[in-house]
C-alpha cells in the first residue's frame, strides 16, 4: 500500500489500475477497505485511488475536528501529489458530504460525481446531540459502543441473511477505528453546512446511487438529491441498505461502470 505526506499527516491509499482517474471516499466510521469490490472490478480502464481519510485505516491520526473541508482539502492535497488535475470522485455516506465539499471548495477537480448512499442535508439539532452523545461514550467505553448502535442498520435483511461476510468484514474495519478519531468525525459531520444551495450549480455529470433498503439514507432522501443535481440519474441498488457497494457488488459496478465509460 502506498502512501504520502500531506501537509500534516501521512496518508495511506490503494491505487490499481491505468487510464482516468476515480477517487473513492469511504464512509464512517469505515476505511478504505470498504471499496475492494472496486478497486478490482473498475481498474481495468480507470486509475482508481481510495484513500483513507486521517484518522482512518493507515493514515495518521491528527487533532480533530475532522470537517468535511479539511477532508476535501486532503483529497485535493492527494490529487496534487500524484500529479492529477482532475478525478471523477466517489464516496459513500460521510464520503459523499466531503465530495461535495471538494465541489464546493475545488470544483475545477472533479470530472463527475457519484453520490452513494449519502445525503446533502445538514445535520438536524438532534443528529448533532445524538453525535455528540456517541463521541462521548466512544472515547469513554471504545468503538462497540458505536458497533452495537449502527451495525445493526447499516445492510438490508437480504444482506444479513445471505451474505454475513459482509456483516462481518464490515465489523471488522469498523473494530479497527480509533476513539478519538471515531469522535473527530462525529463533531465534523456536526459541522458540516447543508450542501442543497450547492446541488442547482453541479456541472459535472453525476450519478446517484443508493439501496433499496438503506435505513440512514433512503430512496426517497437519493432522489430529492437526484432532483436538484442538472442532469443527474439516480440507480437503485436492488437489495441492498446502506453499503450498497460491498453488499452488491455486482450490480453497484454494472451501474457505475457506463457511467465511468460515458465520462472518457
Ligand atoms: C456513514 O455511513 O458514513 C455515516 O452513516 C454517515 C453519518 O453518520 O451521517
Amino acid at each position: 500500500m502506498p502512501t504520502v505526506r500531506l501537509g500534516d499527516f501521512t496518508c495511506g491509499y490503494d491505487d490499481r489500475g491505468a487510464g482516468p482517474a476515480v477517487v473513492w471516499l469511504h464512509g464512517f466510521p469505515f476505511h478504505r477497505g470498504m471499496w475492494a469490490p472496486q478497486l478490482d472490478a473498475l481498474s481495468r480502464d480507470h486509475r482508481i485511488l481510495a484513500p483513507d481519510l486521517r484518522g482512518f485505516g493507515e493514515s495518521d491520526r491528527t487533532s480533530g475536528p475532522y470537517t468535511m473541508e479539511r477532508y476535501a482539502d486532503d483529497v485535493a492535497a492527494l490529487l496534487d501529489a500524484l500529479a492529477l488535475p482532475l478525478a471523477v470522485v466517489g464516496g459513500l455516506s460521510m464520503g459523499g458530504y466531503v465530495a461535495l465539499a471538494l465541489v464546493r471548495r475545488h470544483r475545477d477537480r472533479v470530472r463527475g460525481l457519484l453520490l452513494v448512499d449519502t445525503r446533502a442535508e445538514a445535520d438536524t439539532p438532534e443528529a448533532r446531540e445524538r453525535r455528540r452523545t456517541t463521541a462521548h461514550r466512544a472515547r469513554q467505553e471504545g468503538v462497540s459502543v458505536l458497533i452495537d448502535e449502527l451495525l445493526p442498520r447499516l445492510v438490508s435483511d437480504e444482506t444479513r441473511r445471505e451474505r454475513p461476510e459482509v456483516v462481518s468484514r464490515l465489523r471488522q474495519i469498523m473494530e479497527s477505528a480509533h476513539p478519538e478519531s471515531v469522535a473527530a468525525a462525529l463533531a465534523g459531520m456536526a459541522l458540516r453546512p447543508d450542501a442543497r444551495d450547492l446541488l442547482p450549480r453541479v456541472r459535472v455529470p453525476a450519478l446517484v446511487l443508493v439501496g433499496e433498503h438503506d435505513a440512514l439514507t433512503p430512496p426517497e432522501v437519493a432522489q430529492a438529491m437526484c432532483d436538484a443535481i442538472p442532469g443527474a440519474r439516480r440507480v437503485v441498488i436492488c437489495g441492498a441498505g446502506h453499503v450498497s457497494n460491498l453488499e452488491r457488488p455486482d450490480a453497484f459496478n454494472a451501474a457505475v461502470h457506463p457511467f465511468l465509460r460515458e465520462l472518457r
